[in-house]
């Protein structure tokens, strides 16, 4: 079933213009989209490294799209406070690390900033359930992070199901995101199943007619 939230496309900078990462802004800007998602990697958690606060920073000033930081970090406790003092108005953490998730959360949610969980591809839904009253957003790879350009993985999408049936049975309105993969076709197949929130990042920065792409993606 569909999400109660309007569709939202989030283009993944990882495959902007790393030389140049304030035009790959205005390239969002200029599909008419209002969020960028920003894929923060620590070269432990996931092999590949990106940028840090000091990166976020230059771009919060040169842009007002809506930040959504995806940390890919061992220890995502120890760098919220430096990306939301950066400019991150949403911060995702993923489960999978051994540090206090649930106090993590609380702490981004204390700091006026948007907050949620991020599950691998292989990390079942239960892993999400003690957080869900938290979020304010749910994020699903559908790849193994760290890279852009893989290919989406179908058997993601049962949980996308489970999370957006448990969004309405617990009466919550958490966003459901997912990210890694996604283009038109894999895009209808998230969003048929309550999927609302969709990054892209080849998709996007490769698509002939930007704006078309989001268009269609977001119909
Ligand atoms: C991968 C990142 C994704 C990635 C998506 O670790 O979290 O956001 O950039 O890239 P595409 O859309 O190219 O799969
Ligand atoms: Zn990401």
């Amino acid at each position: 079933m569909h999400s109660s939230h309007q569709i939202i496309l989030a283009p993944s900078i990882l495959a902007g213009d790393h030389a140049d990462l304030k035009s790959s802004l205005k390239e969002i800007e200029a599909a008419g989209l209002r969020w960028v998602h920003l894929d923060i990697m620590d070269g432990h958690f996931v092999p590949n490294l990106t940028f840090g606060p000091q990166t976020i920073k230059a771009m919060r000033s040169a842009s007002t799209l809506f930040f959504d930081v995806h940390l890919m970090l061992d220890n995502p406790d120890k760098f919220v406070d430096a990306f939301i003092d950066a400019g991150a108005e949403q911060v995702t953490i993923h489960v999978e690390p051994d540090y206090p998730v649930a106090a993590t959360l609380q702490h981004i949610r204390e700091r006026g900033c948007k907050c949620g969980v991020v599950l691998n591809p292989d990390t079942p839904a239960e892993a999400a359930k003690p957080y869900l009253e938290a979020c304010d957003i749910v994020l699903l790879m559908t790849v193994q992070p760290g890279f852009g350009g893989q290919s989406f993985r179908e058997d993601v999408l049962p949980k996308m199901e489970t999370l957006a049936q448990w969004r309405g049975e617990l009466g919550l309105s958490y966003r459901l995101e997912v990210d890694g993969g996604v283009d038109l076709k894999t895009a209808s197949a998230c969003t048929s199943r309550g999927v609302d929130t969709l990054v892209a990042g080849t998709a996007f920065f490769k698509a002939a007619d930007r704006k078309a792409f989001s268009a269609a993606v977001t119909a």
